[in-house]
Formats: structure tokens, C-alpha cells, sequence
């Protein structure tokens, strides 16, 4: 495994590698959802690179920027059993050098959920993942179903943007109990820890409204909101969205594919958590 800190080194090294290239843009702190889209790449693809990079023009003002869990050792011997080939693990003056003035400003499907409340956090998205994709020329870039809004986004670059490359999206990983696995899971304590389920606990009770037939958008925000209001621990609720999964955009009615999203702060994180209904 080779570990590359230059765009040109990054480049160049990129000419040699055996195609098809896949390709996993992560921000580091790596846990078991990070390496399920590893394996996935590695099960598709030649060769693998995995990027680590906390993309600072992600994150808002007062966000954890300066906060965001780093190990990088530990990190490396992660990637290195699952036998990754190449880590691109660039400082900031290589991917945001003094004049760099450009930015992928996707429309609409960036506006709700997490746009809403992270203004400016997709542009910082798309923009180091276009830069990504162009430095590391993938056939396929993986993303976790996890985030699901970034996934909608990157997409929607790709497409808009014709870029050479298929989005794998993989399932999220979950804890024994549910959890989504999070690099932001380490801030809860262990009771905000046993608090967190609720949030899987509300995407479970609206999957069983809609199999029961509940086909009201409006019932199912209601009752997973009342499930999250009895953990006295789940402090403010940012949104709880049952969306079209492909403008996002909140319905009425439950058409599927709907994604059913939500955002919870539980002691100092806020979590978000998905599903989609079928
Ligand atoms: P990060 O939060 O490190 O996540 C990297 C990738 O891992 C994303 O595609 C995310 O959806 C996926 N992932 C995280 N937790 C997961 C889980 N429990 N199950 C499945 N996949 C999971 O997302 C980012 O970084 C950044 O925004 C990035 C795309 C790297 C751009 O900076």
C-alpha cells in the first residue's frame, strides 16, 4: 500500500495502475462502514484508491471542523487489511492552493434536509469530489447510503457534469442494535450512546406504518416524531423527512421509492439516519 500526499505524485501513479480503478473518498476515522465500501471496490476493481481528506470547505463556521476525529495511523493499518493499494491522503495547500476560485454549486436537490440546515456544506461536497474524481480517474466512486442526500448530489454532478464514472452506492452499515456506524458516534457518551437507537427505532416504525398501509408522508413525520420526542436525550430534531428519493422534494402521499430521512442531535453530535421505502 502506498500512501500519496501530492496531487502530481497522486497523478502520475494513477497512469500505471491497473484498470478498472475504483475509487472511496473518505474524510478518515475510519470504522466498518468505511471498509464494506473498500471491500466492495476492491471485490469490482484492479485497483483501489481510498482518499483521506477532512474537507475543511465542508464544514460551517460553526461546525467541528477543528473537532473532526483524526488517526491516521490507525487509519493506514485499517486500508492496509483490506488490502487497499493507494491512500491519497492530501494536506489542505494541494487541494486548496491561494487563487483556487472554482465551485460546484449543484441546484435544488441541495436545498432541503441537511442543505437546509448546512448552508454551503454540498458545495464543499461536490467541489472536492469533482476534484477527487479528476485526480484519481475512477471507473467507480463508492458511496454509502448513509449519507443519502450526498449521494442524490454526486450523482447529479456526475450526470450534469458527464463525467467518465459510475456512483456505487452501498448499504449502510449498522451497529448490533441499529446504530448507523458514524465517525461522529465517538463524541456520544454511553448513555447518548443507548439514546441514539431512536433514531433507527423511528425509521423502523415508519417502515411498518408503510407495510401496514399507511400511505399518508404526513402521519409517518408524526408518529416518528412523537417516537423521538420520548428520548429525553434526543434534544432538537433537525428534520424528519419522508421525501422523494430522487428530487427529495416532501410528499403528501407516499410514492415509492421514498426516502424516509432524519437528523437528531443526541448530546453534542447530531446524527443522521435513513431508509428508503420500497
Ligand atoms: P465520510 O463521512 O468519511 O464518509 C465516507 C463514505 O463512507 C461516504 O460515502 C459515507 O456515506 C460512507 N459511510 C459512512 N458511514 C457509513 C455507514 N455506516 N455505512 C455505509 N457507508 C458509510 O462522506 C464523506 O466522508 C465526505 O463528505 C466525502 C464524500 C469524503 C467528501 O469530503
Amino acid at each position: 500500500m502506498k500512501v500519496i500526499e501530492t496531487i502530481a505524485e497522486m497523478k502520475q501513479i494513477r497512469r500505471g495502475l491497473p484498470e478498472p480503478v475504483g475509487f472511496v473518498p473518505t474524510m478518515g476515522y475510519l470504522h466498518e462502514g468505511h471498509l464494506t465500501l473498500v471491500r466492495r471496490a476492491k471485490a469490482e476493481s484492479k485497483s483501489v484508491v481510498v482518499s483521506i481528506y477532512v474537507n475543511p470547505t465542508q464544514f460551517g463556521p460553526r461546525e467541528d471542523l477543528a473537532h473532526y476525529p483524526r488517526d491516521i495511523r490507525r487509519d493506514l493499518a485499517m486500508l492496509e487489511k483490506v488490502n487497499t493499494d493507494i491512500v491519497f491522503f492530501p494536506p489542505d495547500k494541494e487541494m486548496y492552493p491561494p487563487r483556487f476560485s472554482t465551485w460546484v454549486d449543484v441546484e435544488r436537490v441541495t436545498e432541503p434536509l441537511e442543505g437546509a440546515i448546512r448552508p454551503g456544506h454540498f458545495r464543499g461536497v461536490a467541489t472536492v469530489c469533482a476534484k477527487l474524481f479528476n485526480i484519481v480517474q475512477p471507473a467507480k466512486a463508492y458511496f454509502g447510503q448513509k449519507d443519502a442526500q450526498q449521494v442524490v448530489v454526486i450523482k447529479r454532478t456526475v450526470a450534469d457534469l458527464n463525467m467518465n464514472l459510475e456512483i456505487v452506492v452501498v448499504p449502510t452499515v449498522r451497529e448490533p442494535d441499529g446504530l448507523a456506524m458514524s465517525s461522529r458516534n465517538t463524541y456520544l457518551n454511553p448513555e447518548e450512546r443507548k439514546a441514539a437507537v431512536v433514531l433507527y427505532q423511528a425509521l423502523g416504525l415508519a417502515q411498518q406504518l408503510w407495510s401496514k398501509g399507511e400511505k399518508n408522508a404526513e402521519r409517518l413525520r408524526q408518529a416518528m416524531t412523537e417516537l423521538i420526542h420520548k428520548q429525553p436525550l434526543a434534544e432538537k430534531i433537525d428534520y424528519v423527512s419522508v421525501a422523494d428519493a430522487e428530487t427529495l422534494v416532501e410528499l403528501d402521499e407516499v410514492k415509492p421509492p421514498a426516502l424516509v430521512s432524519l437528523a437528531v442531535k443526541i448530546g453534542k453530535p447530531r446524527l443522521i439516519d435513513n431508509i428508503v421505502l420500497e
